[in-house]
């Protein structure tokens, strides 16, 4: 039988809320099966922050990579907290770690489920998936600021794209489309941003020379929002740069039925490194505490780390369990736990 190590990183606000019925759809979808999963909790966040000073210790990052995937909420404090005023739990935490495992690609599933209430009236089939960059872009980290709080303040924040970066990230999202319906849309802004987005282009038609049989089109980003409300069954693969594909998945969460129901994966797909699999919304410090956030998106990206260890059958039945559910809801007000119990109830029967 196999072992599975998983570390687990409930983090803030609703993170912990969702976490706590993802594993129980974990633990429901391997019982019985010749799969375990260790799970290890490691409590970082904000909260940890307050309590040690500490976002992510080298001790952390070293024993989180030891362990065969990740599980993680959402981390992020509240806002204008004082007391957080010099942190940046999502620098020094999150990107810390999309950027030490060397999580390149950030997958980030878009479907619209039966009899899911979206804000489109008319939305047609809505099946696509972002490939994000995951390490490079403006979130590098490479700027800072001059003469900080006068009036005479400059800040910098420089997009850091490197071809060994873009090339492997349009390499996998190639590769999805041939899985998919063969069709790729690079989202950039090559008509401002000319030299990375020249980049961009460039090496996405270089590779697209090896795949003849996808098509691949472009759009600017600004357009590419308008297309994701008014067409969004156009889309099948999206690649897409680290910030851009950060906006658009948003948008995408919200026109096939809300954040709360959108999952994602931080992979390292050389395998060199744990993948990370969350959320794509936060921490939410609005509606956190109160129990009525939705737990799906934290079980569908249950979905997705199981898939990416090669358990299908049991990724394919957490799907099937929520799709089902979500498929049913029409409007009922739940629990986060009762979502997470019916959820898993289907799991068991
Ligand atoms: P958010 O995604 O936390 O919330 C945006 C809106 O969506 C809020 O109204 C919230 O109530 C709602 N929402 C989010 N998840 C939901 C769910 N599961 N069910 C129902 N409603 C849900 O974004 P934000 O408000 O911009 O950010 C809050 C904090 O989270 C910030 O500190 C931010 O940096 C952090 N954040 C962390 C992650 C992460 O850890 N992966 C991702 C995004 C934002
Ligand atoms: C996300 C979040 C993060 C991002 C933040 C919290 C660093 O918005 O996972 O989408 O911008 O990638
Ligand atoms: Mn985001």
């Amino acid at each position: 039988s196999r072992v599975v190590k998983l570390a687990v990183i409930p983090g803030d606000g609703i993170g912990p809320e969702v976490i706590a019925e993802a594993t129980k759809v974990l633990d429901a979808a391997t019982a019985g099966s010749d799969v375990t999963f260790e799970q290890t909790a490691f409590s970082l966040g904000a909260g940890r922050y307050l309590e040690t000073g500490d976002t992510l210790t080298d001790a952390d990052l070293a024993s989180i990579a030891s362990h065969d995937a990740i599980l993680l909420g959402a981390v992020g404090g509240m806002p204008g907290d004082p007391r957080l005023k010099d942190a940046n739990i999502e620098r020094g935490l999150l990107l810390k770690l999309r950027f030490a495992l060397d999580h390149y690609v950030n997958l980030r599933p878009s479907r619209l489920y039966p009899g899911v209430p979206g804000p489109l009236a008319e939305p047609g089939e809505i099946d696509f998936v972002v490939v994000r960059e995951g390490t490079e872009g403006p979130y590098v980290g490479n700027g800072g600021s001059i003469r900080t709080g006068t009036p005479h303040e400059v800040a910098n924040e420089t997009s850091v794209n490197t071809a060994y970066g873009i090339e492997r990230v349009v390499r996998f999202a190639f590769a999805q489309a041939e899985k998919r319906r063969k069709k790729l849309t690079l989202v950039h802004k090559t008509n401002v941003l000319v030299h990375a987005g020249g980049m961009w282009k460039r090496i996405v038609d270089e590779v697209a020379s090896e795949h003849p049989d996808v098509a691949v089109d472009y759009l600017h980003v600004d357009a590419a929002t308008i297309f994701l409300v008014t067409n969004p069954g156009r889309f099948d693969v999206i690649v897409t740069d680290n910030l851009f594909g950060d906006i658009l998945t948003d948008l995408a969460g919200a026109v096939t039925g809300g954040i709360g129901l959108a999952a994602s994966g931080n992979i390292n797909p050389d395998g060199a490194f744990p993948s990370m699999f969350e959320p794509v919304h936060g921490s939410a410090p609005d509606i956190a505490g109160q129990q009525i956030a939705d737990p799906t998106a934290a079980i569908l990206s249950v979905a997705l780390l199981l898939e990416h260890l090669g358990l299908d059958d049991e990724a394919e039945r957490v799907t099937r369990a929520a799709r089902e559910d979500i498929a049913e809801r029409d409007g009922s007000t739940r629990t986060t736990a009762q979502v997470g119990d019916a959820i898993t109830a289907r799991l068991r029967a």
